[in-house]
């Protein structure tokens, strides 16, 4: 609705160019936002005081004339100038209710995408094998995962890598310790976590061992069979324990997306000689970097993306530009998303200028870094363990998993105990999910197990209890959200404003889609839960005064809950029928 009203406007605005009442070559960005009170109308528009002074008009009399020059549209029905010269658009209830209409026929809710459909890259979780995975690695694989629902849900084609971190100099480490005592080392590595602290801890005690551990990161490097024997089985057991994760996390990763740093080992060579070829590259105490101007240090000389070190080593940076490449030229991506912690902001600011101007990317390519704030904990610091350790991920969702079930089980002591089970999973892993995900990405935030569990406020328990609240409308009349005769009409003020949420959902996804911001899905099924709440209570529906009535309170209600049902899904929550 509001690009169909951004069209009227720019219609408007032409008219008035054409007959002079505006100057030529005029070509604002038109902004129209969604009111916050609906007596002022459904959507606003700042345009006239944009314009009035190029115009050399008062606001309010510009936005007259704009009124008169709009074109009529059936589904607005009317516009009125409101404050020092706001444009206010009130929408047709009768139009409005058709497009609702048309959403619960369409399996795909009329979600559709502004714009072209592109074909997306997702780089996300990338974990580095050589530990289990921890918090830290929370953000990048749920975010990631409910924005390339989303991009899935409009219609891109969406290409996950998992960009493990599986060729660093930790691996000679971990090696020498699996070729010491293979026995022993395979029982150890069910625990990853205290497997590197065993191999770390022989690093640091013996100086023979850490020199094995450095022969064998060449051997390996080098491709010597026995090494990549050892190499692979190592991976493939820490691999195994990401997917349980994944799995466990319904987040929607397999074996597939993986393409860790060591699948570029080949191609490194080439990237440096492409970068030297290119006259892009320097060398600097026997490294090799390329220097960007406009990064400068402290001192104000340019930074340098270093490509190879000394020692003939490449470099994380060198990684991914051989990658960006790959998902460019072969991939054929015309988008690249990099869900990584906003610490390596810099980074990729670099990577993405050194790849532009080796032409490793097409010139139209968008790379973009989505980087999210820190998981600290109730202390504001960085989450940790009590004695100050990395808390392991599995941890935190048994936690989670095990309060939820106390929490489900205190509020409904008769649950069969598979019930409770499943209850307890949906809201204890879509609680630590939702805590996350309806924080803006950028924000760091604390961890906080009491609020997210809480029935109030905008948590998992709360929607996911909302939905089952819908569910339970259809499940008492014996009727499905499917099949419902009857048509909507957007009468008393909840169903309005209900009816006037429920036509967003398709810009709220593509906004998501865009910045790459989940919580904006989030706010968005909140705010639908609480209108559907004051809807449920003023708007009788059983009860209703006639049919007709009856009919359209329900087809609204079934297309709240599939609207709540659809969003939480690409968020990537497991929705309950009852709980
Ligand atoms: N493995 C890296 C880390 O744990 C993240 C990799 C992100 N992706 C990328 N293409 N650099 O910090």
């Amino acid at each position: 609705m509001k690009d169909s009203i951004r069209d009227l406007i720019q219609q408007a605005l032409t008219r008035l160019i054409a007959e002079g009442v505006l100057p030529d070559g005029l070509n604002p960005t038109i902004q129209v936002e969604n009111t916050r009170d609906k007596t002022h109308g459904d959507f606003a528009s700042n345009i006239a005081m944009m314009l009035a002074k190029p115009a050399g008009m008062k606001p309010r009399d510009l936005a007259q004339k704009l009124i008169e020059a709009l074109p009529a549209d059936p589904s607005v029905s009317k516009v009125e100038i409101a404050g020092p010269g706001f444009l206010n658009f009130f929408q047709n209830s009768a139009a409005l209710a058709q497009r609702l209409d048309a959403a619960l026929a369409d399996p795909h809710l009329c979600v559709s995408k502004t714009g072209p459909t592109q074909r997306v890259v997702v780089d996300l979780s990338s974990p580095n094998l050589a530990k289990e995975m921890h918090v830290g690695h929370l953000r990048s694989t749920i975010i990631g995962d409910a924005v390339a629902r989303v991009l899935e849900y409009l219609g891109d084609e969406v290409i996950r890598q998992n960009h493990v971190g599986d060729w660093g100099t930790q691996f000679g480490m971990l090696l020498a310790y699996l070729e010491e005592n293979p026995a022993a080392a395979e029982s150890e590595l069910s625990d990853l976590e205290q497997f590197y602290r065993a191999a770390k801890q022989r690093f640091d005690d013996s100086a023979e061992f850490a020199e094995r551990a450095r022969e064998l990161v060449v051997k390996l490097q080098a491709g010597d069979v026995d090494c990549l024997r050892l190499w692979t089985r190592f991976n493939e057991i820490s691999l195994s324990h990401c997917q349980k994760v994944y799995d466990r996390l319904n987040v929607q990763l397999t074996p597939d997306d993986v393409k860790g740093e060591s699948a570029y080992n080949a191609e490194l060579g080439d990237i440096v000689a492409a970068l030297k070829a290119k006259g892009l590259l320097s060398e600097s105490n026997g490294a090799r970097c390329v220097f960007l101007d406009e990064f400068k240090n402290a001192e104000g000389n340019p930074l340098p993306v270093i490509v190879q070190k000394a020692g003939g080593g490449y470099l994380y940076a060198t990684t991914d530009l051989a990658s960006m490449r790959y998902r460019s030229h072969q991939l054929h991506a015309d988008r690249a998303l990099y869900f990584v912690d906003q610490r390596q902001a810099l980074h990729f600011q670099m990577a993405f200028e050194v790849a532009r101007r080796a032409g490793f990317v097409h010139s139209d390519m968008q790379l973009e870094h989505m980087g999210f704030g820190t998981m600290n904990g109730a202390d504001g610091r960085p989450f940790k363990t009590r004695d100050g350790g990395t808390v392991k991920l599995v941890d935190l969702l048994d936690e989670a998993e095990q309060r939820a079930y106390s929490l489900v089980k205190g509020k409904n002591p008769d649950l069969q105990e598979t019930e409770l089970r499943q209850i307890a999973r949906a809201v204890g892993i879509g609680a630590v999910k939702y805590a996350d995900l309806s924080k803006h990405r950028t924000s760091d935030y604390s961890f906080n197990f009491e609020q997210m569990l809480s029935f109030e406020g905008n948590t998992a328990p709360y929607l996911l209890y909302a939905y089952t609240r819908v569910a339970s409308v259809f499940r008492k009349l014996g009727t499905s959200m499917d099949t419902l005769a009857g048509e909507i009409q957007l009468e008393a003020e909840q169903e309005q404003a209900l009816g006037a949420k429920l036509a967003q959902f398709t810009e709220v996804l593509n906004g998501v889609g865009e910045k790459g911001v989940p919580h904006l899905l989030c706010s968005y099924l909140y705010d639908l839960a609480g209108l559907f709440s004051s809807f449920y209570e003023h708007c009788p529906i059983l009860t209703a005064e006639s049919e007709t009535e009856k009919q359209s309170r329900l087809r609204l209600a079934a297309l709240t809950g599939r609207t709540l049902k659809q969003g939480l899904e690409l968020l990537g929550l497991e929705t309950l029928e009852r709980m």
